[in-house]
């Protein structure tokens, strides 16, 4: 399906010649960003637990004549950070882009269990601040101008009965991003960071869901004033926005890819 996409070892495109970390990138969106990274010029470092889907995502990229090589990384682990990043320096020499985009989205009100709530914040939130904390000095050191973009949703704004511990740790991710981005002003770092927030989009975590609630289809449908759910290119093709210069002048800012899913 990759095939004829336009990738080339000639490397041209909207990113050309970046390097890019893409976390949660075994499947859905993080796999559609890898994809598109790569396609449009980046060497792209595919992290996640998933080694057999990340491993296939590489092959993929591969096949349609871009680079990409794959790194366990689970998100929430300090110390495989730092060994995330001392693979991407090894392997490709630095690191321009960083994709905060690995989470979970388990379903829970606010009875649920304190486990839960804690593993949701673990892989949203504290993850999200490794992952910006270790580019951030991965960046610097290399003296690179950076970009990272961290993956919050709608949720970061709103909430549903049953996204108590989501919406918390993506408004914790829509703040996040803004407090580091000052930081790197304040110190005059050139590294750049930003948050986006998709409406639901038809991904793995949301094919599941729909299947466990399938009742639900038609409301998430009519919550999108546009009229149907997206597709993870969708939010792709903002994220390669945000990783690439044509957004020189963005930082601490929110793009919001939801089908309208806010404006009402
Ligand atoms: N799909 C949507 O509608 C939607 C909407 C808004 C925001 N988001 C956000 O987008 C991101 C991707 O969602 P998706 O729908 O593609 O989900 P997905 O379940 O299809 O993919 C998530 C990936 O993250 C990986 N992952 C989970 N825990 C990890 C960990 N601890 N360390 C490393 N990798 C880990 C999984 O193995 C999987 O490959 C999430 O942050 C999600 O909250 C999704």
């Amino acid at each position: 399906m990759m095939k004829g996409l336009g990738m080339g070892k000639d490397r041209k495109g909207r990113v050309a010649g970046k390097v890019a970390v893409v976390t949660g990138a075994a499947s859905g969106l993080g796999e559609a960003i890898a994809v598109l990274l790569a396609q449009e010029g980046a060497a792209v470092m595919v992290c996640d637990i998933d080694a057999d889907g990340g491993k296939r995502v590489v092959s993929d990229i591969g096949a349609a004549g871009g680079e990409a090589a794959f790194h366990s990384l689970d998100v929430t682990d300090e110390a495989a950070w730092d060994a995330a990043m001392a693979a991407v320096v090894d392997r490709f020499g630095g690191l321009d882009v960083l994709v905060n985009n690995a989470g979970i989205a388990p379903v829970g009100d606010m009875d649920m269990p304190f486990e839960l709530w804690r593993k949701v914040m673990s892989v949203n939130l504290d993850g999200a601040f490794l992952g910006t904390r270790a580019a951030i000095r991965t960046m610097s050191a290399g003296s690179r101008k950076g970009s990272i973009v961290n993956m919050s949703s709608t949720m970061g704004y709103v909430a549903e009965p049953t996204t108590a511990a989501y919406s918390a740790s993506k408004g914790g991710v829509r703040l996040l991003t803004k407090a580091a981005a000052m930081h790197c002003s304040a110190k005059q770092l050139p590294i750049r960071v930003n948050s986006v927030h998709p409406g639901m989009c038809l991904t793995p975590m949301v094919k599941s869901y729909l299947e466990h609630y399938p009742e639900e289809r038609a409301r998430q449908i009519a919550s999108h004033p546009i009229g149907h759910l997206g597709d993870p290119r969708d939010v792709a093709y903002g994220v390669l926005y945000l990783a690439s210069d044509e957004s020189a002048f963005s930082t601490g800012t929110e793009l919001q890819i939801d089908g309208g899913y806010l404006a009402k």
